[in-house]
C-alpha cells in the first residue's frame, strides 16, 4: 500500500516535471517563431542585445590542471577534456588549437566557442592546464677522498628525485651513505611518473673518489 502510494507520488511528480518542461518548450516555439512585431526576412535576426541564449552558459568549469614532459622534451600531444554546455542548440563549435594538438612548457588557455543561432557573440568556456617539465635534478658529481691507509671513503649523497609525481622503483638504493674505492663511480634512481600519461625516468648521482696525495 505504502509502496503503492510512494509510485503514485512519484509518477505525479515526473508528470509535473514533464509537464513543465513541455510548456517550456512550447513557449520556446512560440518565441523562436516570433509573434507580429518580428520582421520574417529569411536570415535569422541577430540579437545584439544578447551574447548567447538566457540561462546558457558554461557547466561548471575544468578544474586547471598539469601535464608533464619527459626529461628532454619541449613539448606534449594534450587529448583536452571537452567542456560542457547547458545548452545543446549551439550551431557550430570551435576549439583553436585543436584536441591532441602538441603544446609547449608552460601555461595554456583553451578556448572553446559555441555559437547560437540568431545572437551576437559567442559563448567562450576554457580549459586551463600547464605543461610542465619533469626533470632529475642537475647532476653534481660527490667528491670524496680516501684517508690514508684506507681503501675506500665513506660517500652520503642526495636522493636526485625529479620534478613530477613518481613513484621510486624497488631496486633504488635504499641508503644515500656507501663506502667507494677510488674511481668514479654512478648510483642510478629509476622513477615511473604517474599522471594522465606513464613513463620512467632516471636519475644519476656520479661519484668521484681520489687518493689522498702523500708527501714524502
Ligand atoms: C582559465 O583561463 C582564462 C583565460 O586566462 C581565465 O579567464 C579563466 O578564469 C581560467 N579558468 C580557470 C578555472 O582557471
Amino acid at each position: 500500500m505504502m509502496l503503492q502510494r510512494l509510485t503514485l507520488l512519484t509518477l505525479f511528480v515526473h508528470s509535473s516535471l514533464a509537464l513543465a518542461l513541455y510548456d517550456d518548450i512550447n513557449d520556446h516555439r512560440r518565441w523562436r517563431r516570433g509573434g507580429p512585431s518580428i520582421p520574417t526576412t529569411g536570415v535569422p535576426k541577430i540579437d545584439d542585445s544578447k551574447v548567447f541564449p538566457d540561462g546558457c552558459g558554461c557547466k561548471g568549469y575544468i578544474l586547471p590542471f598539469s601535464i608533464y614532459a619527459k626529461p628532454g622534451e619541449q613539448t606534449v600531444q594534450v587529448t583536452l577534456p571537452e567542456p560542457e554546455v547547458i545548452c545543446s542548440n549551439y550551431v557550430k563549435k570551435s576549439v583553436n588549437p585543436p584536441s591532441n594538438s602538441k603544446f609547449k612548457l608552460g601555461r595554456h588557455a583553451i578556448t572553446y566557442s559555441y555559437w547560437y543561432e540568431g545572437y551576437k557573440r559567442d559563448l567562450k568556456c576554457f580549459v586551463n592546464f600547464t605543461v610542465a617539465a619533469c626533470e632529475c635534478p642537475s647532476t653534481r658529481t660527490v667528491k670524496a677522498t680516501v684517508k690514508p691507509g684506507e681503501t675506500e671513503a665513506s660517500v652520503s649523497w642526495r636522493e636526485p628525485e625529479p620534478t613530477c609525481p613518481t613513484n621510486p622503483s624497488a631496486q633504488n638504493p635504499q641508503n644515500t651513505r656507501e663506502r667507494f674505492s677510488i674511481g668514479k663511480h654512478t648510483v642510478t634512481y629509476k622513477y615511473t611518473h604517474i599522471g594522465f600519461r606513464m613513463f620512467d625516468v632516471k636519475c644519476h648521482v656520479n661519484i668521484a673518489v681520489t687518493g689522498m696525495l702523500v708527501h714524502a
